[in-house]
């Protein structure tokens, strides 16, 4: 079993780093998982597009796992029937496309995740809401406290963490522009937990801020 990850892919705009020419010499199979850290948007408008979307990602040789980032029609993602999967919380949205919820800690071959999907969009007031823009593209306090929960369970342990965006810290030195809110300061509480490694999208940059947190969007890095 290995584990991919890699950054936002938007629909089909940046779909290309997940082609099946760039695995095919690795011989993967249904076991094996590629994770998106946000903006899939492989369920966006329930229409062609997401059918044409749906079964690309069904017809590949792994599972596609996916956070929520801020570009999801949450109207439709929770509109799917929640399931457990490997100890949390997912929807599943085809046999091999798994949407992973926020606040949840799984274990995947003997290792330790933690999703927290979500992020603010900068470009809000271009956007429509119910149509392009979801005020739940941010976690609400149920969220909050769920993953509170479920990291205290872990005893606040997890070998990876997973999500959009990052802490508010990280993000003024990488990102400053970008606007700080309770998400990414829920996010920036997580630095004192113990934890192996933390990737995320959500800047369109491939950036090693430091030795445990990297910033992906064409980079599809293998973690084992
Ligand atoms: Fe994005």
């Amino acid at each position: 079993m290995s584990l991919y990850v890699c950054g936002d892919v938007h629909q089909d705009i940046d779909l290309g780093k997940l082609t099946s020419a760039r695995f095919a010499a690795k011989g993967l199979s249904k076991n094996d998982y590629v994770l998106i850290c946000g903006d899939c948007g492989a369920v966006w408008d329930g229409r062609g597009t997401d059918r044409y979307l749906q079964k690309w990602y069904e017809k590949k040789p792994w599972t596609t796992l996916f956070i929520d980032g801020n570009h999801e029609n949450f109207d439709l993602l929770e509109s799917y029937p929640v399931s457990e999967w490997n100890g949390g919380n997912v929807h599943r949205i085809t046999p091999s496309l798994l949407h992973l919820m926020r606040g949840q800690v799984y274990t995947l071959d003997g290792r330790r995740l933690f999703t927290m999907g979500g992020a603010s969009s900068h470009d809000k007031r271009y956007r429509k809401e119910g149509i392009s823009w979801w005020e739940r593209e941010l976690p609400c306090a149920e969220e909050y406290a769920e993953a509170r929960r479920n990291l205290a369970a872990a005893g606040n342990r997890t070998d990876y963490i997973f999500p959009h965006c990052a802490g508010s810290r990280l993000q003024d030195i990488i990102s400053p522009e970008k606007e700080k809110n309770h998400l990414t300061d829920f996010l920036d509480t997580l630095e004192s937990i113990s934890f192996g490694a933390w990737y995320f999208g959500h800047y369109h940059k491939d950036l090693t801020a430091d030795e445990k947190h990297t910033a992906l969007f064409e980079n599809v890095i293998c973690l084992w």
